[in-house]
């Protein structure tokens, strides 16, 4: 769906591109600009630049560039529209405009039945809390702190002991002993099927829409049983892409901010009761491909919390090298060695406590640093040094020279390499961040070197039509076309930009041309992007347009006397053409004597 041109400007002009980026990567502030590791490329060091000034984003490495709307649009690759809506969301502007008319989610229709199934199945489950023989059931829930409020939110319920009750239940609805079978929750085969849950408090799961795909069922006396059953894998249920609560957790965490993952669904009740409802649950400790999909959607910091003991602490050194390999942004919560979670935390010391332990906040760094500290696990050479790697940042960042002190005596302690070469490491990195970024700067400025004359000016004519109307005027009515054809195809449509707008807008500009349909507009819009962020502007003015004119008209003669030549030279024998070249080149070059050439 397209929306009005004034509409997508509104939402530019409401949004601050710094802020927008902010949400997905990490943002830092060089001087009057904004820089970031690219997420475009694999970049190492902040490639990306962001022009607060001109609303733009340019990675001087891969070259992708464009306005807040277009990196949303590619760093989630999501339509435009759905990128608009983001960017509006994100600056808090909102317009009838932006609302979306819900479209039907197309569902395979193979599936409805199993999920009419289930959804019928979580219902009995919930009434079965309320029966007498739900007393066992409703007394654990009561027993856990599970109030009347949290049961109904989450919707909690107890399988009746009499497992043929809830196949009985089903059949009577209508569905088919197939369908029940398919949904993963029965015993036995055909009429002796029972419900395999059968006097355990039950969770339904939800996908990210909010419908229930399948369940896990507690154990509610103490036994060897398994503490939870699961939901096997069926056409709808598939664990490793599930978090729990994720579909409530998307509606708040963009405005929270963060969204914590957490162990189990009695942390997620925890939270809930201290109002923190950004939150989802792993089910374990495994981290998916499409777990961390599901969490990047979000845009926000994620905020982990696994058990404090030895096994969740490896897991959680697991899923952070996961999630910096997926450059989220992330910290972790510092539970280390306490060995209870937040729901222990909150039923021993209340929910103020609980608010406290969920805001204990540390980086990677310092997770890692106390996790070999605790665990002694820091055995090799490469985890020795990949420490002091990941501490680098922390000691470059650290601006109070006692921090850096107890941090680095500290690290030198954990790593057994010596403060000194600590030192020496910290202050050759601190070096390289600042060379790497003109490095790039310089190399870039070196690519522009290499242009020939009349592309240089006709770049420069094209940097000024993006700034200057009277410098598109001066491009439709005195030089018309340029020779390069990026360069032209980028000029056309900034003429055809203000005939509709008047004025240059060079966010507005970038995101009509996103919407166009033109065939090189990725390519446009990056050599736009670059263009506009070039060092040196001379002033707009006629006699300086005048000279670019000619140097491009110079250029376009040549091309025609070549075409001429090339028409002469057809089917000619080689002698006559070799001739016709040789007077071309005299008149092209007449002081270039091709044989000694000095340097
Ligand atoms: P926990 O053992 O921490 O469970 O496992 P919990 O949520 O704190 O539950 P209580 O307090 O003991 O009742 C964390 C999560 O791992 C999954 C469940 O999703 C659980 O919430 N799990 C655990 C299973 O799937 N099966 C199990 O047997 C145990
Ligand atoms: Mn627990």
């Amino acid at each position: 769906m397209a929306f009005e041109r004034t509409l997508v400007d509104d939402v530019l002009k409401q949004t601050d591109i710094v802020d927008v980026i902010s949400n997905y990567i990490n943002v830092i502030k060089k001087g009057r600009n904004y820089v970031a590791v690219c997420p475009f490329h694999d970049d190492k060091n902040p490639s990306l630049m962001i022009s607060k000034d001109k609303q733009i984003f340019k990675c001087f490495v891969c070259g992708h560039g464009g306005t807040a709307i277009s990196f949303v649009q590619d760093y989630e690759k999501i339509s435009f529209g759905d990128a608009v809506r983001k960017v509006a969301d994100i600056a808090g502007f909102t317009d009838p405009r932006l609302v979306e008319t819900k479209k039907a989610l197309p569902v395979d229709a193979a599936l409805v039945p199993l999920y009419s199934c289930i959804s019928d199945l979580a219902v009995f489950y919930q009434y079965g809390l309320s029966t007498p023989e739900g007393s066992a059931g409703l007394d654990y829930l009561n027993g856990r702190n599970l109030d009347e409020p949290v049961r109904s939110k989450y919707q909690l319920g107890y399988a009746l002991a009499d497992g043929k009750k809830a196949i009985q239940y089903l059949t009577n609805k209508g569905h088919s002993l197939k369908t029940i079978e398919a949904i993963g929750i029965s015993n036995g085969l055909g009429s002796n099927l029972t419900d395999r849950n059968a006097g355990r408090v039950m969770f339904p799961i939800a996908d990210p829409n909010g419908q229930v795909v399948g369940f896990s069922a507690r154990r509610i006396v103490d036994s060897d049983e398994a503490k939870y059953i699961n939901t096997p894998e069926t056409k709808i249920f598939h664990k490793a892409t599930l978090l729990y609560n994720y579909h409530n957790a998307r509606r708040t965490a963009r405005h929270d901010g963060y969204v914590y993952v957490l162990e189990g669904f009695m942390d997620i009740y925890a939270l809930s009761k201290v109002g923190i409802e950004s939150a989802v649950a792993l089910m374990g400790t495994n981290m998916s491909k499409e777990h961390i999909a599901l969490l990047r959607k979000l845009g926000v910091e994620i905020r982990l919390c696994l058990d404090g003991d030895r096994a969740g602490q490896s897991a959680m050194m697991k899923i952070i090298t996961q999630l910096n390999e997926e450059r989220l942004s992330y910290r972790i919560v510092n539970n280390q060695n306490d060995e209870r979670d937040p729901d222990d935390i909150l039923q021993e010391e209340g929910p103020e406590a609980l608010k406290a332990y969920m805001n204990r906040l540390i980086n990677r760094a310092e997770f890692a640093l106390n996790f070999y500290k605790q665990t002694n696990t820091l055995k090799t050479m490469e985890e020795r040094k990949r420490l002091v790697a990941d501490f680098v940042p922390i000691l470059i960042g650290a601006t109070n020279p006692l921090e850096f002190e107890e941090y680095i005596n500290e690290l030198s302690r954990v790593s057994e390499f010596s403060v000194d070469s600590i030192k020496q490491i910290v202050n050759r990195a601190r070096d390289k961040t600042d060379h790497d970024t003109v490095g790039i700067m310089a190399e870039f400025h070196a690519e522009r070197r290499t242009y020939k004359r009349y592309q240089l000016a006709e770049r420069a004519l094209l940097t000024m039509m993006l700034n200057d109307p009277h410098a598109v005027d001066f491009y439709s009515s005195r030089v018309e076309y340029f020779y390069e054809e990026l360069y032209r195809n980028i000029a056309n449509f900034v003429v055809e930009y203000k005939m509709k707008n008047e004025r240059i807008d060079l966010p507005s500009l970038l995101s009509e041309l996103s919407q166009s349909e033109l065939a090189h507009k990725q390519e446009m819009q990056d050599e736009i992007t670059a263009i506009s962020l070039e060092k040196t502007h001379p002033e707009c003015t006629d006699q300086v347009m005048e000279e670019y004119r000619t140097t491009i008209l110079e250029e376009r003669e040549k091309f025609y006397d070549k075409e001429v030549v090339n028409r002469a030279m057809a089917g000619k024998s080689a002698e006559e053409q070799g001739r016709i070249a040789a007077e071309y080149m005299a008149k092209r070059f007449p002081r270039v004597k091709p044989k000694d050439k000095d340097k």
